[in-house]
C-alpha cells in the first residue's frame, strides 16, 4: 500500500520549517565562538561570501533534488542515478547528521540548564565564566539535559512532519528575533562597546589563514543545514507549485540576519565587559548572561532567551533527526515512531563522550581539540563541505544545471542567479570547497 507523502500546507510553512532548521545554535552559539576564535570581521566577510556564492545555490539545489524525487537523501540520489555510487552522498549525509545531533544535543542541553539558571537571577556580581565551566564539567546534569533534549526531539518527530514540525515554528521564531533585538540594543549601548563593534566589523586581513577559510565554509554549511540532506528531506515535502529560488532566498536571508544580529548582541558586550572573544564554545553562555545582568528585568529576559534558544535548537534537531528517520521509513519500512525512538537512543549514547570530555575523559584530545570539538570538526569542517561539493558536482554535471533549473520553476533560470546558476553550481561551488579543504586540512593536520 502506498501512503500519501505528507506535504507542507503552504509555502510559508515550508519557509518557516526550513528556516527553523537553519536557525539554531549554529547562529548564536557556534557563529559567535567561531567568529571570536578566528579573529572577527575578516572571518565574517569570508563567511558572508560563502553564504552567498556557495550556500544559496546549494540550498536551492538540495531543495530541488528533494522535491524532484520526493525522497530521503539516500533514496533521492539512488532515484536520480540508479545503480551508481552517487547514493553515497546521501549516506555520508545521514552519518553526518547522526554525529551532529549527538553533540548538538549536548549544547542544547546547556541551554535548557540555563533556562533554570536564569530563574535564580543573573546579577552583575556573578562569576559568569565560573558558572558555565562549573556546569559543563559536572558529570550528571549535562547528561540528563541531553537525555531530555533528545526525548523532546523524538517526541515531536514521532508525530509527523506537518503536525509535529509545522505547528511549533510559527510562533516561536519571531519571538526569538524580538529578544535578540533587545539584546543588541543593550549590548551596543554599553560603555566600551566600540572596540567590540570594530572587532566585529573592521577586518584585519593580516590574520587570515587557510584555517579562517576552512572555518568559514564549515560555519556556512552548518548554519544553513547544508551538505547532509536536511534540505533535500524538507524539499521532498514541498509542493510542485512552490518557487524554489524565493523560498530558498528567505531561508538563507533569515538565517544570516539572525547570525549577524547575534554577533551584535555578543561582541560589543564581550569587549565592554572585559571577556575574551577567543574564549571558545562557552562564549555565548558566558557573555549573554552578563548582558542580561545589565538589563532591567534581566533575569526574565534571560529566561525567555534561553527558552527560545532551546526551541530554536529543537527545530534544528528535528530536521537532523528527520533525515535519518525519513531514510528508515522510506527505505527500510520502519514506522516513524520506532525509527525515532531507536535512533534517539543511539544518538543519546553517541553524545555522552562529548560531555565526559569535560571531566572523566578530559585527557583525550585530537589535534588539540576536546571530544565535542572533534565531533564538530569532523562533521562540520569535513563531512558537510564534502557532501556539498559532491552535491554540486552531481547537480551541475550529472543531473545538469538545465534540468535542475527546470525543477526550480525557473526554466530560464531568471531568478537572482540568472543564467549564473549553472556557472555557480559547476565551478564556483565545488572548486573553492576543494581548494579550501585540501589546503586547510593539510595545514591543520601538519600543524
Ligand atoms: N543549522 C542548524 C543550526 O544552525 C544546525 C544543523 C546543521 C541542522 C545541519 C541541520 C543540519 O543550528
Amino acid at each position: 500500500m502506498v501512503k500519501m507523502r505528507e506535504q507542507w500546507t503552504t509555502s510559508l510553512a515550508f519557509i518557516l520549517a526550513a528556516a527553523g532548521s537553519a536557525v539554531g545554535l549554529g547562529n548564536i552559539w557556534r557563529f559567535s565562538y567561531v567568529t571570536g576564535t578566528n579573529g572577527g570581521a575578516a572571518f565574517v566577510l569570508i563567511y558572508l561570501l560563502a553564504i552567498i556564492l556557495i550556500g544559496y545555490p546549494l540550498v536551492m539545489t538540495e531543495i530541488s533534488i528533494g522535491r524532484k524525487t520526493q525522497k530521503n537523501p539516500i533514496g533521492a540520489f539512488w532515484a536520480m542515478a540508479p545503480n551508481t555510487p552517487w547514493w553515497l552522498i546521501g549516506a555520508m549525509g545521514v552519518s553526518a547528521g547522526f554525529v551532529i545531533l549527538s553533540f548538538y544535543s549536548i549544547v542544547a542541553g546547556w541551554s535548557l540548564a540555563y533556562i533554570f539558571k536564569s530563574l535564580s537571577g543573573f546579577t552583575s556580581d556573578m562569576d559568569f565564566a565560573g558558572t558555565f565551566v562549573g556546569h559543563i564539567t559536572s558529570v550528571w546534569p549535562p547528561i540528563i539535559w541531553h537525555a531530555i533534549f533528545i526525548g523532546l526531539t523524538l517526541a515531536i518527530i514521532s508525530s509527523g512532519v506537518v503536525n509535529g514540525i509545522q505547528r511549533w515554528v510559527k510562533i516561536l521564531m519571531p519571538s526569538l528575533f524580538i529578544i535578540l533585538l533587545i539584546l543588541v540594543l543593550r549590548s551596543i549601548t554599553l560603555e566600551g562597546s566600540a572596540s567590540g563593534i570594530s572587532f566585529y566589523l573592521s577586518p584585519r586581513f593580516g590574520d587570515v589563514t587557510s584555517q579562517t577559510f576552512l572555518a568559514a565554509i564549515g560555519q556556512a554549511f552548518f548554519t544553513l543545514s547544508l551538505g547532509m540532506g536536511a534540505m533535500i528531506t524538507y524539499g521532498s515535502y514541498l509542493k510542485k507549485s512552490d518557487p524554489v529560488p524565493t523560498n530558498a532566498g528567505w531561508v538563507v536571508g533569515l538565517d544570516t540576519v539572525v547570525a549577524i544580529l547575534a554577533g551584535f548582541a555578543i561582541f560589543p558586550a564581550v569587549f565592554a565587559l572585559g571577556f575574551d572573544p577567543a574564549a571558545g564554545p562557552g562564549l555565548a553562555f558566558i557573555t549573554l548572561p552578563a548582558v542580561f545582568a545589565e538589563l532591567p528585568a534581566g533575569s526574565l529576559f534571560g529566561f525567555l532567551f534561553f527558552l527560545l534558544l532551546a526551541v530554536a535548537a529543537l527545530t534544528s534537531a528535528i530536521s537532523l533527526l528527520e533525515v535519518i528517520v525519513a531514510w528508515l521509513v522510506d527505505e527500510k519500512g520502519w514506522s516513524r515512531s520506532s525509527a525515532a525512538v531507536f535512533m534517539g537512543i543511539a544518538i543519546f549514547l553517541m553524545g555522552i563522550p562529548c560531555t565526559l570530555g569535560y571531566n572523566l575523559l578530559g585527557n583525550i584530545s585530537f589535534l588539540g581539540m576536546d571530544i565535542l570539538d572533534t565531533y564538530d570538526f569532523v562533521a562540520s569542517d569535513i563531512l558537510l563541505p564534502l557532501g556539498g561539493m559532491m552535491t554540486a558536482i552531481f547537480a551541475g554535471y550529472v543531473w545538469t544545471s538545465r534540468k535542475a533549473c527546470k525543477e526550480m520553476n525557473t526554466p530560464e533560470c531568471v531568478i537572482f542567479v540568472g543564467t549564473w546558476y549553472g556557472f555557480l553550481i559547476r565551478y564556483v561551488v565545488p572548486v573553492p570547497i576543494a581548494v579550501i579543504m585540501i589546503v586547510g586540512l593539510y595545514q591543520k593536520f601538519t600543524g
